[in-house]
C-alpha cells in the first residue's frame, strides 16, 4: 500500500470544478450557508466556459415573440427525440430566471437601445413550433458571453465565502462501502500534498471530454476526469456515442468561430461560391442545428466542392456585415480570425471545418441533478451523496444533438438546480460519513503507481494513438466498418495504459503525472463513445450511420448506459423520460406538438 500522508477537509458539500456549471452551483450552495468548497485543476476563470462565445439561450422576447413552449419543442428537436421530456421543460422554463439572475449578478450582456438584454439569432431555434422564422433567443455579452458569466460568478462566489480549492487535481471519489459518495482524494499541484475531502455531496462539474479527439474546440483542460472517476467507482456514462461537431471550427487550428457569426447573418460558401445550405435546409439554410450544417459541410467536401488547395475545407463569410457589427457584436471571433487562421474577416472569408466541440453523454441525472445508478428494475435509481452537473452531466436535456446556445444555460440552470436540491437533503448539523480508508487506499495505490510508471509508451504518445483513432474511426459520418475497426484499435490502445512510462517521479509541478491522470480518465471516455456508437444501428442527431440512414425510434429511443471497466466496455439501456413536467391540461405543452417525426429545417 503506498504511504503518503494526507490532510482531511470537511465540508456540506465539495464542488469539482469550476467553469460556468460549478461555479453557479458553488454560489447556489454558499448563498445558502452550506460550508461549500470548490476544487479545481485550473484557476476559477480559466475554466473552459471563458470559451464560450455566442450566447445563452432563454425565451426572453426581447427582440420579437418568443415562448417557452417554442424554446422546449426546438430542443426536442433539436435532440432528435432522444432527449428526456421532463428535463427539457425544467431547463426551458427555468430559463428566463437563471438568466435575469445573472443579469443581476452583474453579468455585463449586450444591450438593445432599449436597455434590454441583447438576444441574436442560433442555428435550430424558430418561433411556432418550428413553422415560423427564425428567433432571436440567445442572450449575448458580444461574442465573449461564457468569459463574462464565469467572472460574475467566481466574484459571487466569494462574496458568498465559498472556499476555493485551486490547482488540486482531483485522483479519484471516495465511496462507501454502501454505495455513497463520501467526498474525493486530491493531490495538490504547487506543493506535491495530498488532501482528503469529506462532505455530506460531491458534485462533479468537470465538463466534457473533446480531447479525446484529436481537433476539437475544447481546452486541453477538458479530459473528462468526473467521467473518468464515476467509471472507476463502478457506475455508468449515459449517450457517450453522441459527439457534437460544431460547423466552423477554423481549419487547422480547431479554434471556435460563433455560430453568432451566421446568427448576425454570416454565411458558408463551396469552391463554387455557391450558399449550399440553401440546398440542404431551405427554411433555416445556415441556421439549421449544428449536427445538420457540419453533415453538409462535409458532403460537399467529399464531393469535390471544398475550397482551398487541397479542397478540404469551407468559406465563412462575414466580410458582407456593416463594421459596427463586427466591432460591436463580433469582437472576438475579428481577433481570432486574424491570429489563428491570418484573416482579416471584414474582406475576406474565414477557412472553417466541422470540429469537435462537445459531448451530448456523460454521467446519468435527474433534473436535480441528482447521479443516477439505474438497476434493471429501476432506471432513475439515484446514486446518493453524488451529483453531476453541466457537460460533465447528462440529464438529459440534448439527447442526441445539442442546440448552440443550450449548453450556457444548461450549466447555469442545472448548477443552480442542484443547488436547490442539495438545500433540501443536505442537513448541516449532521455528521459528515465516516471515511472509507480502503477506498482513500485505492486512490493512493493508483496514484502511486501511475508516478512510478516504468513501461515503454510516453503518455504523449498513447494520448495521440487514442486521439488519432477517435478522429479517424468515430467521426461526422460513422459506418458498420469504421466503427468495428475503431472498437477493435481502441481496445489495444486502451491495454497500453497499463505499458505508460511516467519519466517525472516528483510531486511539484509534475506535469507528466497529471498528463496521465488526465489519459487514465479521457480513455474510458473514449471507449465508451465508440463501443457506444458501433452498437447503435441508426442514425440519430450527431451519430450519422450511413450503414443505417434512419432515425429508428422503435428499438432505438433509449438511452444507452457504458460501464467502462479497464479496456473492457458492457452497455445497457435507459428508457427515455417522455412524459413533461406539467400535464396539457394544467398548462403543459401540446403533446401532439412533439410527438416524434422527420427532423427538418
Ligand atoms: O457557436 C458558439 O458560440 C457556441 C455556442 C455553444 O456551443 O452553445
Amino acid at each position: 500500500m503506498a504511504a503518503y500522508e494526507y490532510e482531511t477537509h470537511e465540508y456540506d458539500v465539495i464542488v469539482i470544478g469550476a467553469g460556468g456549471a460549478g461555479l453557479r452551483a458553488t454560489l447556489g450552495m454558499a448563498e445558502q450557508g452550506l460550508r461549500t468548497a470548490c476544487i479545481t485543476k485550473v484557476f476559477p476563470t480559466r475554466s473552459h466556459t471563458v470559451a464560450a462565445q455566442g450566447g445563452i439561450a432563454a425565451s426572453l422576447s426581447n427582440m420579437g415573440p418568443d415562448h417557452w413552449q417554442w424554446h422546449m419543442y426546438d430542443t426536442i428537436k433539436g435532440s432528435d427525440w432522444l432527449g428526456d421530456t421532463d428535463a427539457m421543460e425544467y431547463l426551458v422554463r427555468e430559463a428566463p430566471k437563471a438568466v435575469y439572475e445573472l443579469d443581476h449578478y452583474g453579468v455585463p450582456f449586450s444591450r438593445t437601445e432599449e436597455g434590454n438584454i441583447y438576444q441574436r439569432p442560433f442555428g435550430g431555434h424558430t418561433t411556432e413550433f418550428g413553422e415560423g422564422p427564425p428567433v432571436q433567443r440567445t442572450c449575448a455579452a458580444a461574442d465573449r458571453t461564457g468569459h463574462a458569466i464565469l467572472h460574475t460568478l467566481y466574484g459571487q462566489s466569494l462574496k458568498h465565502n465559498a472556499e476555493f480549492y485551486i490547482e488540486y487535481f482531483a485522483i479519484d471519489l471516495i465511496m462507501g462501502s454502501d454505495g455513497t459518495c463520501q467526498g474525493v482524494v486530491c493531490w495538490k499541484l504547487d506543493d506535491g500534498t495530498i488532501h482528503v475531502f469529506n462532505a455530506k455531496m460531491t458534485v462533479l462539474a468537470t465538463g466534457g471530454y473533446g480531447r479525446v479527439f484529436f481537433s476539437a474546440t475544447s481546452a486541453h483542460t477538458c479530459t473528462g476526469d468526473g467521467n473518468g472517476m464515476v467509471s472507476r467507482a463502478g457506475l455508468a456514462l449515459q449517450d457517450m456515442e453522441f459527439v457534437q461537431f460544431h460547423p466552423t471550427g477554423i481549419y487547422g487550428a480547431g479554434t471556435l468561430i460563433t455560430e453568432g457569426a451566421r446568427g448576425e447573418g454570416g454565411y458558408l460558401t463551396n469552391s463554387e461560391g455557391e450558399r449550399f445550405m440553401e440546398r440542404y435546409a431551405p427554411t433555416y439554410k445556415d441556421l439549421a442545428s449544428r449536427d445538420v450544417v457540419s453533415r453538409c459541410m462535409t458532403l460537399e467536401i467529399r464531393e469535390g466542392r471544398g475550397v482551398g488547395p487541397n479542397k478540404d475545407h469551407i468559406h465563412l463569410h462575414l466580410n458582407h456585415l456593416p463594421p459596427e457589427t463586427l466591432a460591436l457584436r463580433l469582437p472576438g471571433i475579428s481577433e481570432s480570425a486574424r491570429i489563428f487562421a491570418g484573416v482579416d474577416l471584414s474582406r475576406e472569408p474565414i477557412p472553417v471545418l466541422p470540429t469537435v466541440h462537445y459531448n451530448m453523454g456523460g454521467i446519468p441525472t435527474n433534473y436535480w441533478g441528482e447521479v443516477l445508478k439505474p438497476t434493471a428494475k429501476d432506471h432513475d435509481a439515484i446514486s446518493p451523496g453524488l451529483m453531476a452537473v453541466g457537460e460533465a452531466g447528462c440529464a438529459s436535456v440534448h439527447g442526441a444533438n445539442r442546440l448552440g446556445s443550450n449548453s450556457l444555460i444548461d450549466l447555469v440552470v442545472f448548477g443552480r438546480a442542484a443547488a436547490i436540491r442539495a438545500g433540501e437533503i443536505v442537513d448541516p448539523a449532521q455528521a459528515n460519513p465516516k471515511l472509507n480508508e480502503a477506498s482513500i487506499d485505492a486512490a493512493l495505490d493508483r496514484f502511486d503507481g501511475l508516478r512510478h510508471a516504468s513501461g515503454s509508451v510516453p503518455t504523449a504518445d498513447l494520448r495521440l494513438e487514442m486521439q488519432k483513432t477517435m478522429q479517424e474511426d468515430a467521426a461526422v459520418f460513422r459506418t458498420d466498418k469504421t466503427l468495428a475497426e475503431g472498437c477493435e484499435k481502441m481496445a489495444v490502445v486502451a491495454a497500453k495504459i497499463d505499458d505508460l512510462s511516467v519519466t517525472d517521479r516528483s510531486l511539484v509541478w509534475n506535469t507528466d503525472l497529471m498528463e496521465t491522470l488526465e489519459l487514465t480518465n479521457l480513455m474510458p471516455n473514449a471507449l465508451a463513445t465508440i463501443v457506444g456508437a458501433e452498437a447503435r444501428k441508426e442514425s440519430r442527431g450527431a451519430h450519422a450511420h450511413e450503414d443505417y440512414p434512419d432515425r429508428d425510434d422503435k428499438n432505438w429511443r433509449k438511452h444507452s448506459l457504458a460501464w467502462v471497466k479497464g479496456n473492457k466496455v458492457k452497455l445497457t439501456y435507459r428508457d427515455v423520460h417522455v412524459k413533461p413536467l406539467t400535464a396539457e391540461k394544467d398548462g403543459g405543452i401540446d403533446l401532439k406538438k412533439i410527438a416524434p417525426k422527420k427532423r427538418v429545417y
